[in-house]
């Protein structure tokens, strides 16, 4: 199968590609990434190191190129987004763009193709806070209604719904899956944990929006790639138009998070610093997972104890992947981790 990833060179792009590299070798790749500050080369296996795997450099919102690099494809994995809540609080518009005007256009195009599987990444974050219909507090089912609170997720529910709509009107074979929170190797600084490994790492504080009360379902990366590689291979038709929510039951609050990193890397605990909270903050995001475990019979193996630990590992062991997005100089993630500060007073 040929299959095109979109976002491939991000954080859960590039972990997706390298477990099809390491599991699925009658696949071919094909990447194709803006290498927006979020995308970085460096995530992906060296090029020429396998003939199964090609790169593109281009904008899921560019008509034509996403034509010309659609065809031949078999299959789409849609990653490619604008994906921090922070950043879509501050300016929306490009999540507009490339999250709702680009899935629209790589749909187009896949009708147009004839493409036989079109996997669409959305999130946990489309259901708003995590409840019954009648408010009670519980694990969001497919079937809850969408109430998405930031324009991140406002901007992945329109798309989460479009994809959902090219099945129902033109029959394109999507299927959509709902994840709740990533972490692991790969994933850019400004994201909740790898930002307090850095931080804690380097002894710099780790913000904690209002109470540090927030909950999230934390799953390791390899996890939400193993169950996206169970659907992308699923050739029934009766998958056609399928939501599905993917999440690990490992449900914890920023501030717990916080107290784990420092003591896994014995750091005082007065390095935590509480911040103004986010605007719109969701409580609890929380996804029930009973659909994907009985249909398709996939549930998450890693447990947050083990990911955490081998993620900070990771971090701890990849100076050169860390010093590389540094040097970039984006202002958001130098503020992020006071890289500013610290450069002032080199
Ligand atoms: N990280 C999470 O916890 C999480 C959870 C659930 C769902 N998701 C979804 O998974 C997908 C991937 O998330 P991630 O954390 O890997 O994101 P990321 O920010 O690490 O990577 C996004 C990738 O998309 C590329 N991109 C951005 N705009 C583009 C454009 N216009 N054209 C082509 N490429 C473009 C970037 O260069 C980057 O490589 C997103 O759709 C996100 O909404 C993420």
């Amino acid at each position: 199968m040929r299959i095109l990833v979109t976002g491939g060179a991000g954080f859960i792009g590039s972990n997706f590609v390298r477990h099809l590299l390491d599991h699925y070798p009658s696949d071919d790749i094909l990447v194709f990434d803006l290498l927006t500050y979020a995308g970085n080369l460096a995530n992906l296996p060296s090029l020429p190191s396998t003939a199964r795997l090609s790169f593109i450099h281009g904008d899921i919102c560019d008509e034509q190129t996403v034509a010309q690099t659609m065809a031949g494809c078999d299959a789409v994995v849609h990653f490619a987004a604008e994906t921090h809540v922070d950043r879509s609080l501050l300016n929306a518009r490009d999540f507009m763009a490339t999250n709702v005007q680009g899935t629209y256009i790589l749909l187009e195009a896949a009708r147009k193709h004839h493409i036989q599987r079109f996997l669409y990444i959305s999130t946990d974050e489309v259901y708003g806070n995590a409840c019954s219909p009648t408010g009670t507090s519980r694990p969001s089912q497919e079937t809850d209604t969408l109430r998405p609170l930031s324009p991140y997720a406002a901007s992945k529910a329109g798309a989460d719904t479009l994809a959902f709509s090219y099945w129902a009107s033109y029959g394109l074979p999507v299927i959509i899956t709902r994840s709740s929170n990533n972490y692991g190797p790969y994933q850019y600084p400004e994201k909740q944990l790898p930002l307090f490994i850095l931080n804690a790492l380097e002894d710099r504080p780790l913000p904690i929006y209002g109470d540090g009360q927030h909950s999230r379902d934390w799953i390791h990366v390899y996890d939400h790639v193993a169950a996206l590689s169970l659907l992308l291979h699923q050739s029934e038709s009766n998958m056609d138009g399928e939501i599905f929510n993917v999440g690990a039951h490992q449900e914890r609050t920023t501030l717990e998070n916080a107290t784990l990193v420092l003591k896994s890397l014995e750091k005082s605990p007065e390095q935590i610093s509480f911040v103004q909270d986010r605007l719109g903050h969701v409580r609890r995001h929380a996804v029930d997972t009973t659909k994907i475990s009985q249909q398709v019979g996939w549930q998450a193996k890693i447990s947050f104890e083990e990911g955490i630990k081998q993620t900070i590992e990771w971090y701890q062991t990849h100076p050169e992947w860390i010093e590389g997005i540094q040097q970039k100089q984006n202002d958001f993630l130098d503020t992020a981790l006071h890289l500013g500060e610290m450069r002032s007073t080199r």
